[in-house]
């Protein structure tokens, strides 16, 4: 393995810093600490020099791939560079001082950013009210389905399912199922749409609620959402809209306007904060005007010029956070969308979807392209033309890691096999792309005339492949 282990570049003695000489008289520990508590020996620190450790860890940083890196075309992910001025933003000093305890008198500014972020929200989704708790997507599906249940408990109807289509997210029905709903799941049809036989099929008074993504996580528009709409409504349910593909649509189509009751951001993804690796995330949840006295508490308010926490929500489902929301990620959002105005945010969506129909446009021919309908802001392809040669998905995307480049999400969507979904997302160029769809070109030749290559990649990596399971079960975290 590549780098050495920081205590193994150092050596007695050897220090990182130099401090000037003691100016005040010296004191024994014993003094101020319990004997019990005192090390007998020095602890086994690494003793080494300023640029032993500047090495050491840049050497680390460049074992790994990011978004600074390269392309990054996660499907699903929406993993786009972010302008480092919204980073710099989030880390001015008097806003990462700011405490959630401060008196409201004393964080106006900060209280009518939050205020302004959410009537922004408001306006791209079509909501008419937000919170902006939630701390990530799938945090956002909860409170939002909570908000449904407290609804219907509420007018005293018993709704006990939720209809999640094959295509979803796997967040989708898992937050079903935690909020104690049955999850109804229906196959999307040829095109790899909801179909509307098989929902009109399912749909009785116990549904409380459709669960849709829309383009959905095939990257397609559902183009028949207002009878789905209609279906649902008509049978008494709310439709949910999970808002993680937003910059497929956002300035162009709302949510709201598709007559969805109930969506969820995803501010990591859509505006601004680098999404994986566990977070920060923020799933803000806007709801129609009469889902809103259901909102968590508090509520963001304002009354002439002043802004206020409104606590007196007697029908809140209560709190799911515990302050006000992932302020630093909120921030980011609300920098992001102020640079960008009404305009920029257009040219978003536009330049996602161009990018993805590019590239989909330029590998269809040598990958199994499963749906030919239009796409939105990601597609998937088929790895199986290159299966039947002995080569997996899994290995193709291990292939394009020796090129130094990302993989797509693969095997997902389930609907798909050997799936390779791809999100070039709109802050790619377009060299960048030729790039990334040459190298899957590559690959495909490589898999013709020598698939043994290929099966076994990675071969410039770090680490070869990995035995995934084993991985994960039992991580090899000691040196
Ligand atoms: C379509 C879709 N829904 C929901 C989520 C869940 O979001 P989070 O990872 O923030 O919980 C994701 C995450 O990527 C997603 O792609």
């Amino acid at each position: 393995m590549g780098e050495t282990l920081i205590k193994d570049y150092g050596s007695k003695g050897r220090k990182g810093y130099s401090l000037p000489k003691l100016d005040v008289e010296e004191n024994e520990i014993g003094k101020y600490i319990k004997n019990d508590y005192i090390r007998e020996e020095d602890a086994a620190l690494p003793e080494v020099s300023e640029v032993d450790v500047v090495r050491h860890y840049t050497s680390l940083s460049e074992m790994n791939y990011g978004v600074d890196s390269g392309i990054y075309p996660l499907g699903s992910c929406t993993m786009k560079y972010n302008p480092k001025i919204n980073e710099n933003i989030a880390r001015i000093e008097r806003l990462t001082k700011l405490h959630p305890y401060q008196p409201e008198d004393q964080v106006q500014g900060s209280l009518e950013m939050m205020y302004v972020l959410k009537k922004h929200l408001c306006e791209i989704s079509g909501m008419d009210a937000l919170t902006l708790q939630p701390c990530s997507g799938a945090h956002g599906e909860l409170t939002g389905l909570m908000i449904i249940d407290q609804y219907f408990k509420d007018k005293g109807e018993k709704r006990n399912k939720v209809i999640v289509p094959d295509s979803a997210h796997g967040t989708n029905p898992a937050s079903a199922t935690m909020n104690g709903f049955e999850v109804i799941e229906i196959e999307s049809n040829e095109r790899g749409m909801v179909d509307l036989d098989n929902l009109k099929e399912v749909i009785d008074d116990d549904v409380a609620a459709l669960m849709l993504t829309n383009p959905n996580t095939l990257g397609i528009f559902e183009k028949d959402i207002l009878a789905i709409a209609e279906i649902v409504h008509e049978a008494g349910g709310l439709l949910y809209y999970d808002g993680a593909n937003m910059n497929a649509v956002m300035g162009y189509v709302r949510p709201g306007d598709m007559n969805f009751d109930v969506l969820h951001f995803n501010l990591h993804k859509t505006f601004s904060t680098p999404h994986g690796g566990g977070g920060p995330g923020s799933g803000p949840v806007g709801v129609k005007e009469f889902l809103a006295p259901y909102l968590p508490v508090p509520v963001l308010e304002k009354e002439e010029d002043s802004y206020y926490w409104d606590y007196d929500r007697p029908k809140s489902l209560g709190k799911v956070q515990a302050f006000y929301g992932n302020y630093n990620v909120i921030l980011k959002a609300y920098s992001y969308i102020t640079a960008l105005g009404a305009e920029g945010l257009k040219a978003t969506t536009e330049n996602a979807v161009l990018n993805a129909n590019y590239l989909k446009h330029m590998l269809k021919g040598e990958y199994e392209l499963p749906y030919e309908e239009n796409s939105f802001h990601e597609f998937v392809l088929s790895g199986s033309k290159q299966k039947e040669k002995g080569v997996a998905t899994l290995n193709i995307a291990k292939r394009l890691l020796d090129y130094g480049q990302y993989a797509p999400t693969i095997y997902f969507p389930l609907v798909v096999k050997e799936a390779l979904m791809i999100e070039p997302t709109e802050t790619e160029n377009v060299s960048t792309l030729d790039r990334f769809i040459e190298t899957l070109l590559n690959i495909s030749r490589e898999i013709k005339e020598d698939p043994e290559l290929v099966k076994h990649a990675p071969y410039n990596t770090e680490v070869r492949m990995l035995d995934e399971a084993q991985a994960a079960r039992k991580p090899d975290l000691r040196w």
